[in-house]
C-alpha cells in the first residue's frame, strides 16, 4: 500500500516537472508502456488469489487512473504553452498606422494568367470569359459527356440543390465549356470562324489534399477554322511552352489520350533534366536523369461538340486544348504545395509574390 502511495507521488510529481512533450512521452512510457511499472504492477493482479486481489487491486487500478489523468493534463497544459508561445510571435500589430501602405504583392496565379495572355495574345488569341455558375449542357453535355457518361462521376462535381422548373446548375468543373459559350455565340451573332480564344478562370472540384483545391485555376484554349490539323496544335502549344518557360530548348512529347471533346486526344508531356539533382524544365526528358512532366490534355475538336454548337463540322475544325495555371505556376516558380496559393497568407506572399509594377511583356521576358 505505502510502497504504491509512494510511486505514485513519485510519477505525479516527475509529469507535473515535465517541461517538454518529449519529457513527458518518456515519463508515459516509463510508467504505462509495454514494459512500464504500472503496467508490470497490473499484470501481478493476474497472478493473484481473488482475495488478494480485492485487497491490492483497487490501489493499482487507481494508481494507473492518476498517472493517466496526470499525464493528460500536463500534456493539455504543454501544448497549450506551445500554442502561446506561437500566437505570441505570429501577433499581427492591429495598431499599425494606416498610412503604411499596401503590403500586399501579385499573387503568382494573377501573374501566371497575366504571362499566358501575353503570350497567346501575340499568337492572335483573344480572352473569353464564362459563368463559375453553369448548366449541365455547356459543362457536360455539349462537350460529348452525356448524362450516362463516367467521365461525370469523375470530375467530383458540386451540383446546387434542384429547384422546380429550373435547370439542374453546378460549379463548373473545368473551363471548356466556354469553348461551347463562345462557338454559340458565333453561331447567335452571324459571325463566322476563324475563332482563337484562350478562358482563363475558377473551376471547382470536391477534392482536397497537397496537390488539389476544391477551387482552382485552368486555362483553355480553342481554335475553330478551316484546314486545322495536329500539326498547329503541337506548334502553338511548343511556341506556348518556350515563352512561359522561357526556354528554347522545350521538347514536347504527345501522348494518345482520351477526352470526350476531342478526338484524337493528345495529352502533352514537356521534358526535364537534372540539374544539381533539381528538376528543370527543358531538354529531352528521355535523357539520362531527365523525365516528363504531364502539363496539358489536348486534342482535335471533336465533331459532336462543333455540331452541338451550330457550326458545320466537315466546314470547320480546330483544335482546343486545357492545363491547370496553379500547376504551371508551380512548376515555373518552385512551389510545392498548392493550398498555400488560397490561405491567404501575407508571408508567402511576400515570399513568392510579384511587383504589380511587374507586368509580363513578351519583349521583355514573361518571367518575372
Ligand atoms: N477539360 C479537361 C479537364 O479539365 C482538360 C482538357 C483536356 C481541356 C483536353 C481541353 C482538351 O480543351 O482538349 O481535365
Amino acid at each position: 500500500m505505502t510502497e504504491i502511495s509512494a510511486l505514485k507521488a513519485g510519477l505525479i510529481a516527475d509529469i507535473e516537472a515535465a517541461d517538454t512533450l518529449d519529457a513527458l512521452e518518456g515519463l508515459r512510457v516509463g510508467a504505462l508502456g509495454k514494459n512500464g511499472v504500472v503496467t508490470g504492477l497490473l499484470k501481478t493482479l493476474g497472478g493473484m488469489s481473488p482475495e488478494e486481489r480485492l485487497e491490492k487491486g483497487p490501489p493499482i487500478q487507481d494508481l494507473r487512473e492518476s498517472v493517466t489523468a496526470a499525464i493528460a493534463e500536463r500534456k493539455a497544459a504543454l501544448e497549450q504553452a506551445a500554442l502561446d508561445a506561437r500566437l505570441a510571435s505570429e501577433k499581427v500589430d492591429m495598431t499599425l498606422p494606416a498610412d503604411l501602405g499596401p503590403q500586399g504583392s501579385v499573387h503568382a496565379v494573377s501573374q501566371v494568367m497575366d504571362e499566358l495572355a501575353e503570350i497567346f495574345a501575340d499568337l492572335g488569341f483573344s480572352v473569353a470569359t464564362g459563368p463559375e455558375i453553369e448548366d449541365d449542357w455547356h459543362n457536360f453535355t455539349a462537350l460529348n459527356i452525356p448524362e450516362t457518361h463516367p467521365a461525370r462521376a469523375m470530375h467530383d462535381t458540386f451540383y446546387f440543390p434542384d429547384e422546380e422548373g429550373q435547370k439542374k446548375m453546378l460549379l463548373r468543373t473545368h473551363t471548356s465549356p466556354v469553348q461551347i459559350r463562345t462557338m454559340e455565340s458565333f453561331v447567335a451573332s452571324g459571325q463566322e470562324p476563324p475563332i482563337r480564344i484562350i478562358a482563363p478562370g475558377r473551376v471547382y472540384r470536391s477534392d482536397s489534399d497537397a496537390t488539389h483545391t476544391p477551387m482552382f485555376h485552368q486555362i483553355e484554349g480553342l481554335v475553330i477554322d478551316k484546314g486545322i490539323t495536329l500539326g498547329h496544335l503541337k506548334w502553338t502549344l511548343e511556341t506556348f511552352l518556350k515563352a512561359f518557360f522561357e526556354r528554347e530548348d522545350i521538347v514536347l512529347r504527345l501522348r494518345p489520350s482520351y477526352f470526350p471533346f476531342t478526338e484524337p486526344s493528345v495529352e502533352v508531356d514537356v521534358g526535364y533534366t537534372l540539374t544539381n539533382g533539381q528538376r528543370v524544365i527543358g531538354g529531352d526528358g528521355d535523357a539520362p536523369g531527365g523525365g516528363w512532366l504531364e502539363v496539358l490534355g489536348s486534342g482535335m475538336v471533336n465533331r459532336r461538340v462543333i455540331e452541338a454548337c451550330g457550326l458545320d463540322p466537315d466546314e470547320w475544325q480546330g483544335f482546343a486544348f486545357g492545363t491547370g495555371v496553379d500547376r504551371l505556376a508551380m512548376l515555373k516558380y518552385g512551389m510545392n504545395d498548392l493550398r498555400a496559393f488560397f490561405d491567404g497568407d501575407l508571408r508567402w506572399l511576400k515570399h513568392y509574390g510579384f511587383s504589380a509594377l511587374d507586368v509580363p511583356t513578351l519583349s521583355g521576358g514573361v518571367g518575372a
